[in-house]
């Protein structure tokens, strides 16, 4: 089971739509995951449409009984192969700034009672580091960091690799799996800037594949569907880099001690076009 937290301490850059994205790209792989929605806001559990549950993150982050983890999943109305733990607006008040060991273990006990039912396990975090997206880089072994190409997201995202190494102390297996550069315009100079300031602060760590900013994102969202059906020239495009972006975590997280390589290779790139 490869389980990656996506995160960035910075707001609306990106880290719901990358959580969705790789979903979208892992139904059509036939890839079995499960998107765990800890951001109190719930966009990931409003997009996925999952069947009623009669319970959420907030019971799990309580007491993760199998009872309790199981009665907070379910299929998402994306298809077979996705499945979502549902958010919660409570999950707020859970949401400890120092939590502690206990708290902060919860999730990981949850996620090891789920170890042979999904190969994936995708966990949106919310734009803040208190307890629950520490929850996440305790229970997860690959930590995807998302930002867009501005200066204050840079610095956001700088933030998030600094929590990701901190929360090492208790996850000694969580590895960065890298940086992934979300709404870039290639003809944007500023956006040219900081992608090569990212590629300073963070070498191979940055992501060869970018996500276009494309309307069809937002469209796509707007009618909780998959990227992958939306069916418009961007959407593809989006698509595409969703594919990329799956192929190399699957791969990076089979094989933990590869280092990261800034580019892609030829298998890499085959899988993702004929997904
Ligand atoms: N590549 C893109 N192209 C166009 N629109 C995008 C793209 N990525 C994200 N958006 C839009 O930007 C907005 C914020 O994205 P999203 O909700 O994924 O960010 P977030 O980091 O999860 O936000 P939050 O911190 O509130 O959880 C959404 O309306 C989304 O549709
Ligand atoms: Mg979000």
């Amino acid at each position: 089971m490869h389980t990656v937290a996506v995160l960035s301490l910075k707001g609306g850059v990106g880290k719901t739509t990358v959580a969705l994205g790789l979903a979208s790209a892992a139904l059509r792989r036939g890839v079995r995951t499960l998107v765990i929605d800890l951001d109190p806001q719930c966009n990931a559990t409003s997009t996925l449409e999952p069947g009623e549950t009669s319970g959420s993150i907030c019971d799990v982050l309580e007491d993760p009984t199998p009872d309790n983890v199981r009665a907070a999943i379910a299929p998402s109305s994306w298809g077979e192969s996705v499945d979502v733990l549902a958010g919660s607006e409570d999950a707020e008040a859970l949401n400890h700034p120092d939590p502690g060991e206990t708290r902060l273990g919860r999730l990981r006990e949850a996620l090891a009672l789920l170890a042979d039912d999904y190969q994936l396990v995708l966990l949106d975090c919310p734009p803040s580091l208190g307890q629950l997206t520490r929850s996440a880089l305790v229970a997860a072994d690959r930590a995807l960091l998302v930002t867009e190409p501005t200066m204050f997201a840079v610095a956001g995202v700088q933030r998030a690799f600094e929590a990701v190494q901190a929360e090492r102390a208790h996850n000694a297996g969580l590895q960065p799996l890298g940086v992934v550069v979300n709404r870039v315009r290639p003809r944007s100079h500023e956006h040219q800037f900081r992608i090569e300031e990212l590629r300073d602060i963070f070498g191979p760590l940055v992501m060869p594949v970018a996500l276009p900013d494309r309307l069809a994102v937002q469209q796509a969202q707007g009618a909780c569907m998959p990227i992958h059906e939306w069916g418009t020239p961007g959407a593809r495009e989006v698509a595409l880099a969703f594919n990329l972006l799956l192929a190399r975590i699957l791969r990076m997280s089979r094989s933990r001690r590869r280092p990261a390589h800034p580019d892609f290779d030829d298998e890499e790139i085959q899988e993702a076009i004929e997904a």
